[in-house]
């Protein structure tokens, strides 16, 4: 199943969401591939794995498919790019900041398939991992459109801020114009939750009561072993496995993974 990570609101806790779950899946005995489409590399970094300098990465795979418009599909191959975590059964395909060059060529693409390629990129490893978990970029550009395609479920982090709530308003209205109408296949989350706010939090949950049946039990809090295990480039499993963000991470990857194994398809 192919898994996104997304909210136009920068800061929001996409990454470590990412590099959280990703790892707790595994933990869970699942394979995991943690496909970073973000130019600011924060899940590859954030994965603690070594990248070597002459390492290629998704961009290198897009650029290829930008260029050619499937000609050579099959010459680049994103088996080729994929690096092999620390935690055994977790997969990274990296990013670099000249994703963004890719972006810009994408978007000058005429092309009808310009919002594919990703999903076309994922194609030749849909089948050998459990999950593939795509960390978004900010903003609704090309390559978070691109993600929204290749999603079979939209996971959405959302702050306790205006921000955040406006963001997924843009993102709601975005998802069934690139899905196509009804896309029932997501869920929200709230994280950095900090308790002690407790007119702003009722506030936003007030702001989100129409989407009541759409929002996970599970709040990430707002916890600073997390933050650290991010400077550490760790995950909170390795970082602080008794932290109260270890304990919120894998609450939510077991919500999601009840919520997936029911039939094995993403819920409607
Ligand atoms: N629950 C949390 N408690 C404490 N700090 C957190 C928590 N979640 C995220 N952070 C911190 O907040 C910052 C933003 O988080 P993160 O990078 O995950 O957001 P993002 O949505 O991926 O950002 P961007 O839009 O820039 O990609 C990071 O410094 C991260 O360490
Ligand atoms: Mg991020």
């Amino acid at each position: 199943m192919i898994v996104s990570i997304i909210n136009n609101k920068g800061g929001v806790g996409k990454t470590t969401t990412s590099i959280n779950l990703s790892n707790c899946l595994v933990i869970n005995g699942k394979t995991v591939l943690l496909v970073d489409a973000d130019p600011q590399a924060h899940s590859s970094r954030g994965l603690g794995v070594r990248i070597k300098s002459e390492q290629e990465t998704l961009k290198d795979v897009l650029s290829i498919k930008a260029d050619q418009l499937y000609k050579l599909f099959y010459e680049k191959n994103i088996k080729d790019i994929i690096i092999h975590a620390k935690r055994r059964g977790l997969d990274l395909v990296p990013s670099d900041t000249k994703l963004s060059d890719v972006i810009e060529k994408l978007y000058r693409t005429n092309s009808l398939y310009r919002e594919d390629f990703l999903l076309r990129c994922l194609e030749p490893v849909k089948f050998d991992y459990d999950y593939i978990i795509i960390d978004c970029p900010p903003g609704l550009g090309v390559l978070a459109i691109n993600a929204i395609k290749a999603s079979d479920f939209i996971l959405i982090p959302c702050e306790m801020s205006r921000g955040s709530l406006d963001g997924i308003a843009d993102l709601l209205r975005t998802i069934p114009k690139v899905k196509g109408e009804p896309f029932k296949k997501f869920r929200i989350f709230m994280t950095l939750v900090d308790t002690r706010y407790i007119s702003s939090n009722k506030y936003v949950m007030r702001q989100l009561s129409s989407r009541k049946d759409k929002i996970l039990n599970t709040k990430i809090n707002r916890n600073e072993p997390l933050n650290r295990s991010q400077l550490s480039n760790k995950d909170i499993f390795t970082f602080s496995p008794q932290s109260k963000g270890a304990r919120d991470y894998s609450a939510l990857t077991k919500e999601l993974l009840k919520l997936w194994d029911k039939d094995n398809k993403p819920p409607s």
